[in-house]
């Protein structure tokens, strides 16, 4: 298994560097990544490019058996580049010019850039393209980091008009999109469709959609520039970026369609304690974009902080966390930083080592993983996550729900949250997908706020309840057309027919007091509450399944159930507390035959790595205090060979990996 750290040499004298090699050999690391900032160590001026030091790192490190992966460093370009051509440099919203002075200060779009960054791809990638000790590269560093995903430049407000052009073909064809006939938006010419600016109010939905998607499809192409350059000269090598988790401003299904695998940085803990089912959201998202094992490239390792310090990783944390990872689908583990740096915005960002360089505490808990998983490996090799419950997380909903939320509490991560929750309670599995990907491979699908709709996302649902899916769909789903226009349907327009329902009205709920809902599930009655939104619903072909009981529209259908073919379609038409989103999960999880995971409501996480019938179960305690649990069948302790059966406890933190007997 590849398990490392992430590696600065440049901010070290070279005299340490054999000290680190070899402490890093002595944690069990063997693998490194490095550079992904250095480009001015790396082209000190224009054209002069200075490798030297690296070859010299990369040796020492090699030696030691640590492999390197080396970040191509165009989060940072060189101050002279940006003296010589400052029209690099991204605009904000306002007009303003991100100046040089911290990182990620450069247009994707700029035709100067592409030059510049072309070149020092391509003189890293000719260097150690074949180099033995060079396993792989990642592209930039985090894309889109401090929000500069949105560019607001005239160069990118070219780039929006030929990408417009390709979209939309003909003029008449935007305009009859974005209905521009609104507020005298007619453009009788190409140059003439705005950047969308600040402007005196909102702009037109339909505009800043299309402008989220091209943003977004202008890191994917600036990427592909790397990729494609990387590929001429490194053919043995991989390639990956490294992914945010759950930031929202980049389609992570674009971005890594030609990635060889996945990245992510995970920082669980800042200032307080860590959110275990968003990490596991967070993990689930990253192995379900491509549907394939992946690597932490950061992960914690110390407090983090740039002008705070954030809070220590508890006694077991990184290990914790690493196991997490790993039991969600992770083949490779490497921990930000190696040591702490004493200079520069990120002085107080803690690695495994602190500012003075000495192994302790969390150094060793790196070492004990390291040893642990290297004796795991022979077993963990090749296995995979596998799910029968998947969950529609879309780009394109998340921006257009971002555009216009609806409601001010409405927020599209938290409500996917609010149904994964229950799942992760449960330690029942999720695959995070696409709707482009195939959904006939799992038996539920939770597909929330389907606000944008197409023909072929409901051709696509309907043949998956036919074939005897269960989907959960639920209010804002049908609204409008990909474009982001409303439909001139009844709601929820294309849906209607499958989810058996009609929308009379809806109300967007203001305030702290909740709304009363009955749910009646298999004959039981329960009270509970929502909030955010209602759809008063209309049932044609479908049945009741709660009703709101406060309100003018007491009584109204709040969530139903259509029988349709084989399958179901549920349609939630409010935000359940989170009581009654686990109780329909609960129903639907019966009616589909899906079990519940090991140790089920324990408050241990579990997750399940297979092949070829062979099974690891991880169990995990993110809390604090001890868990207890009662096995449900007999195990063996892969790293201690000792026999379990029955009762178990986890101490605060800890982890255990088991075979089932
Ligand atoms: C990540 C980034 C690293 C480092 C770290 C701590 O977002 O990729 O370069 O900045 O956070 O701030
Ligand atoms: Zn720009």
């Amino acid at each position: 298994m590849h398990y490392g750290a992430d590696y600065y040499p440049e901010h070290w004298p070279e005299e340490r560097w054999e000290t680190d090699a070899q402490l890093m050999q002595a944690a069990n690391l063997n693998v490194v990544r490095v550079a992904e900032f250095a480009w001015s160590k790396l082209e000190p001026a224009e054209g002069c490019y200075d490798f030297a030091w690296l070859d010299k790192a990369i040796e020492i490190l090699n030696r030691h058996n640590i492999q390197v992966i080396i970040g191509t460093p165009t989060a940072t370009p060189p101050k002279w580049l940006i003296d010589k051509h400052p029209d690099i440099l991204p605009v904000d919203a306002d007009g303003h010019v991100r100046g040089f002075g911290s990182r990620c200060h450069y247009c994707s779009t700029n035709k100067t850039y592409h030059w510049y960054s072309d070149l020092i791809v391509g003189q890293l990638a000719e260097h150690y393209g074949h180099h033995p000790g060079v396993i792989g590269w990642q592209t930039d560093n985090e894309f889109g980091c401090h929000s500069t995903t949105r560019c607001y430049c005239d160069s990118c407000q070219k780039a929006f008009h030929q990408w417009l052009q390709r979209k939309y073909g003909t003029l008449e064809a935007l305009n009859q999109a974005w209905g521009t006939v609104f507020w005298s938006q007619i453009y009788t010419s190409w140059d003439q469709v705005i950047i969308p600016r600040k402007t005196v109010a909102s702009h037109n939905p339909g505009l800043l959609l299309d402008f989220y998607r091209f943003s977004s499809d202008m890191k994917v192409e600036y990427q592909a520039r790397q990729i494609r350059i990387l590929r001429q000269h490194a053919e043995n090598q991989f390639i990956t970026h490294n992914l945010m988790g759950l930031f929202p401003e980049i389609d992570y299904y674009k971005l890594c369609a030609d990635l060889d695998f996945i990245s992510w940085d995970n920082y669980p803990r800042g200032g307080g304690a860590p959110d275990s089912t968003r990490l596991a959201l967070s993990h689930d998202l990253m192995r379900g974009i491509r549907k394939q094992n992946f690597w932490v490239m950061e992960e914690q390792s110390g407090p983090s902080g740039w002008e705070l310090v954030g809070s220590m990783p508890r006694p077991g944390e990184i290990r914790l966390w690493t196991y997490q990872a790993v039991s969600r689908g992770a083949d490779g583990i490497v921990y930000f930083r190696w040591r702490t740096c004493r200079f520069g915005t990120e002085e107080y960002w803690h690695g495994i080592l602190d500012h003075d360089g000495r192994p302790r505490r969390r150094y060793q808990e790196v070492q004990q993983t390291g040893e642990e998983l290297k004796q795991l490996w022979p077993l963990l090799q090749g296995t995979q996550v596998k799910n029968e419950v998947a969950m529609l997380y879309s780009y394109d909903q998340l921006w257009a729900l971002q555009i216009q939320p609806n409601n001010p509490n409405l927020n599209y991560i938290a409500i996917a949250k609010e149904y994964y929750t229950r799942f992760h309670e449960l330690n029942i599995g999720v695959d995070l997908i696409n709707h482009a990907d195939d959904f006939s491979e799992y038996k539920i699908l939770i597909a929330p706020l389907l606000y944008l709709m197409t023909p072929e996302l409901v051709g696509k649902l309907t043949q998956f309840v036919q074939a005897g899916g269960i989907l959960i769909t639920t209010f804002r789903s049908g609204v409008k057309d990909w474009n982001n226009a409303v439909t001139e349907k009844t709601l929820p327009g294309e849906l209607s027919e499958l989810m058996g329902i009609e929308i009379e009205e809806y109300d967007s709920i203001y305030g702290d007091a909740p709304i009363g809902i009955t749910m009646e599930l298999e004959g039981q009655e329960l009270e509970g509450n929502a909030c955010t939104w209602s759809d008063v619903i209309v049932p044609r072909t479908a049945q009741v399944l709660a009703k709101y009981s406060t309100e003018y529209y007491a009584g109204k259908a709040a969530v139903t159930q259509n029988a349709f073919d084989k399958g179901e379609a549920i349609y939630v038409g409010t935000r359940l507390d989170a009581d009654l989103t686990s109780r329909l999960i609960d129903y639907v999880l019966v009616k589909a035959g899906v079990a519940h995971g090991a140790l089920a409501e324990t408050g241990i996480e579990t997750a399940i790595r297979e092949k070829d019938g062979m099974r690891l179960l991880f169990l995990l305690n993110h809390e604090p205090n001890t868990q207890t649990a009662v096995l449900p069948n007999d195990y063996v302790d892969v790293l201690t060979e000792t026999p379990m059966t029955g009762k178990i406890e986890l101490e605060p933190y800890e982890v255990k990996v088991l075979r089932e007997a």
